[in-house]
Formats: C-alpha cells, sequence, structure tokens
C-alpha cells in the first residue's frame, strides 16, 4: 500500500477545508485535503453570498483577499420587509461595521488558485474514507485513490467533508449528541443576469411567504422564494417564479424588478442541526460536517471560518507541543456556533409562513417587524448578529 505522511490530514475540499490548508500552509503546517469529488464539481455549488466582516478579514490573513477586495461589494445595511413597511437596518450605523457582498463559489475558487500557488497537495475523487487510531498519538486515514487503496498516516485530522461526509461518523454514536430542527418549507433561488431590484439585500416577510432578494454583482441577481417542500424545480417556470417573487416583495421594489431567464434555478431545503462535541481524539470537526444553518441570514459560510480560525491558530500550538487550544477547540466553537444557531432560527422565525399556523403566529411576525421598526435597540441586536459575534 502506498504511504503517504501530513501533519495534518483533511478530509473535504470545500471552503472549510481550503481555508483550513490555506492558513495552517501559510504557518508552514503541512495538509494533504483529500476530497470525494472533482474540483470542478465542488465549484458548481451555488450557495450564499454574504461574508461577515471577520471572514473578510481571515481570507485576507490567508492571502486570498485580492479579488474580493476588487469585485466584492460591501454593504452597509439592508432591508427587513413585511408587506409594504420597510424596516432599514443600518449595519454601518449601529454597529460600525459592513459586510461584503461576494459568493461563496468566488471563495472557492480563489481557494483553489492558492492552494495551486503554495503547491499543496489536493487528492480529488477520493472514496472509502477509514479514519483510524485517532486515540493514538499518530492517526492515519485509509482512502482508494485512482483505484488503489492508499494511507495517509498524520497527527490530526480536520473533518470537513460536510453535512454527508464521513467524519462527524467516526465519532462513536453514543459519544455524540445531536440536535436538530428541520422546517416545513425550502427555498426556490435562480440566479439571473439582471441589475438588482434594491442596492441592499430585502429580506421580506408577506402573506404570500417569504422572498430574499439578494445579489452577486451589478448584473447578476440571486432571489429566492420559499416553497412547499414538495414543490420540484420543474413547477417553477421563470415567469411563475417573477410573478410570485414580485407579489412578495414590497410594491415600491416591485416597481422596479427587472426580470429575465434564469441561468440556475434550484430548491434547498432549511435545517438547523448540530452535533457534539466537536473534537474526538486527534480528529476535529469543522464547518457543515458538525453543524447546519437554514440560509436566512447567510451563517453557514461565516460559521465554517470561525471554526477554521479556532482550530488552525490551536493546530499551530499544538504542533509545537502546547495543547490548551485544541482542548478548548470544541467549548469555544460551540459557544459562538450556537448563537449563530439562534439568530439564523429566529430570523427564519420571523420572516416564513409556517404551513397551517394560526392568526396569532402571523400576528407574533408582524410585531416582530414593527417592533424593529420602532427600536433602535433591537435593530442593533440584530444588526450586531448580521455582522457577526467576534471570534
Ligand atoms: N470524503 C472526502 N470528501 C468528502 C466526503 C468524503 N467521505 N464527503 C463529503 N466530502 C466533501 C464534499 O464533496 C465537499 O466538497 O467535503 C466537502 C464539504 O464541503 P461543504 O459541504 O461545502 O462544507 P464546508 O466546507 O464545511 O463549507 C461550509 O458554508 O454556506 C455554507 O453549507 C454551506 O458549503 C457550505 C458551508
Ligand atoms: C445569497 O446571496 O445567496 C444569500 C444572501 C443572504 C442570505 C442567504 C443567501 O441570507
Amino acid at each position: 500500500m502506498t504511504t503517504l505522511t501530513t501533519q495534518v490530514a483533511i478530509i473535504g475540499g470545500g471552503p472549510s477545508g481550503l481555508l483550513l490548508s490555506q492558513l495552517l500552509n501559510k504557518a508552514g503546517i503541512e495538509t494533504v485535503i483529500l476530497e470525494r469529488s472533482t474540483r470542478d464539481h465542488v465549484l458548481a455549488r451555488i450557495r450564499a453570498g454574504i461574508l461577515e466582516w471577520g471572514t473578510v478579514e481571515l481570507l485576507r490573513e490567508a492571502g486570498v483577499g485580492a479579488r474580493m477586495e476588487a469585485e466584492g461589494i460591501p454593504h452597509d445595511g439592508c432591508y427587513l420587509t413585511d408587506e409594504e413597511l420597510m424596516v432599514h437596518i443600518d449595519f454601518k450605523e449601529l454597529t460600525g461595521k459592513q459586510v461584503m457582498v461576494y459568493g461563496q463559489t468566488e471563495v472557492t475558487t480563489d481557494l483553489y488558485n492558492a492552494q495551486d500557488t503554495i503547491g499543496t497537495t489536493v487528492l480529488h475523487e477520493v472514496s472509502d474514507v477509514d479514519i483510524r487510531d485517532l486515540d493514538q498519538a499518530k492517526s492515519y486515514v485509509e482512502f482508494t485513490h485512482e483505484g488503489t487503496r492508499k494511507r495517509l498516516e498524520c497527527l490530526y485530522v480536520a473533518g470537513c467533508d460536510g453535512f454527508h461526509g464521513v467524519s462527524r461518523k467516526t465519532i462513536p454514536e453514543e459519544k455524540r449528541r445531536e440536535f436538530e430542527r428541520v422546517y416545513p418549507f425550502g427555498w426556490l433561488g435562480i440566479l439571473s443576469e439582471t441589475p438588482p431590484v434594491n442596492d441592499e439585500l430585502i429580506y421580506s416577510n408577506s402573506r404570500h411567504g417569504f422572498a430574499l432578494a439578494s445579489m452577486r454583482n451589478e448584473n447578476l441577481v440571486r432571489y429566492y422564494v420559499q416553497v412547499p417542500l414538495t414543490d420540484k424545480v420543474e413547477d417553477w417556470s421563470d415567469q411563475r417564479f417573477w410573478d410570485e417573487f414580485s407579489r412578495r416583495i414590497p410594491s415600491e421594489a416591485a416597481s422596479r424588478l427587472v426580470t429575465g431567464p434564469s441561468i440556475e434555478k434550484s430548491i434547498a431545503p432549511l435545517r438547523s442541526f448540530v452535533s457534539e462535541p466537536l473534537r474526538w481524539g486527534n480528529l476535529f470537526l469543522v464547518g457543515d460536517s458538525a453543524h447546519i444553518v437554514p440560509p436566512t441570514g447567510a451563517k453557514g459560510l461565516n460559521l465554517a471560518a470561525s471554526d477554521v480560525y479556532y482550530l488552525y491558530t490551536a493546530l499551530i500550538d499544538a504542533v509545537k507541543g502546547k495543547t490548551t487550544g485544541i482542548d478548548e477547540y470544541s467549548a469555544r466553537a460551540l459557544a459562538r456556533i450556537w448563537k449563530a444557531m439562534r439568530f439564523s432560527w429566529q430570523m427564519t422565525t420571523m420572516l416564513h409562513r409556517f404551513d397551517g399556523e394560526d392568526a396569532f403566529a402571523e400576528q407574533m411576525r408582524k410585531a416582530t417587524l414593527n417592533h424593529l421598526a420602532t427600536s433602535e435597540t433591537a435593530r442593533r441586536d440584530l444588526a450586531e448578529n448580521y455582522i457577526g459575534l467576534p471570534f
């Protein structure tokens, strides 16, 4: 069997694995990434597009900030609306901070290019990953690559392989505690080469359900509508999408809506999920392998970035013999994860219609939006969470 050696084996070459690898290599720590799919497949995924400022700074620290600086769009605020009521959340005024509009696909592309430049090892199309000896001084990962079984020896394993990966399941079931909330609807999203309906994002609550107007650049929009889980993409012609979207946003915005053909259309279910602990011997879970948030509030990638921050600083110490950081990783990361879980759950509850809900539930949503409209304290609390809690 071919044997490879590294300091940190990284399972999964999505944003978590790539960013961790990039930061560790910059600090002189060797990594090998094992990724199940091809690079093109990883880069074809369309995910949220809002970076907290902490994420922006971490990407700069990783040396992948240049294109984001040039092409990303800093946003000073966003709108939350209820029918015709538009509540402006001015992040800049309320917190002194901004967020960056820059798609996850672009972040991932930049990270792959940076990994190429450094010359790190990223093995694609690996299968049957088996993580072993996590309770020993050295661990190893066995996997199949180019038709042969290989072994990767390492000090630590980072489980960056997303919700469906093997890393989390390597922790014995009786040692894991899982928390889950599945929401009874999904988001139908489209990409369209049209100018944004508004210069800032609009999160809309309406009697027809939720809608979100987001963007990638001045001629590319990402719009969503809440749909029943039973709906299929084929049920939604472009025309049906535009009709539904425009009746869910305030008419003032809808009057500016420019429609056009969709270039991508997909439906994603909404889920909140956390698995504890994040550490098992030499294995550390990072990003979607340990937690999922609903997209309301765009916390997914940003939480992955804060996990990476805690873990990369801890691993730098650990290879020098100081283990307090890795000992504290799970508790530190989980403290921030639970706060983002709360925020994305609250945003989801505040903005979506739940099937079969009573009139009281609708009034609670309206009262929450009205309270935001009149209380700066409430807006500041929302803004603080939206721009990202410190890490
Ligand atoms: N072996 C190797 N690689 C695997 C395996 C496996 N058994 N299972 C999954 N992978 C790979 C996937 O192909 C994917 O490229 O792990 C990667 C995980 O990437 P993501 O699912 O994107 O998760 P992560 O890197 O943690 O990114 C954080 O932010 O906006 C959110 O959910 C969004 O992708 C997002 C996340
Ligand atoms: C997106 O641009 O895709 C996006 C933006 C904000 C969200 C979710 C998704 O809360």
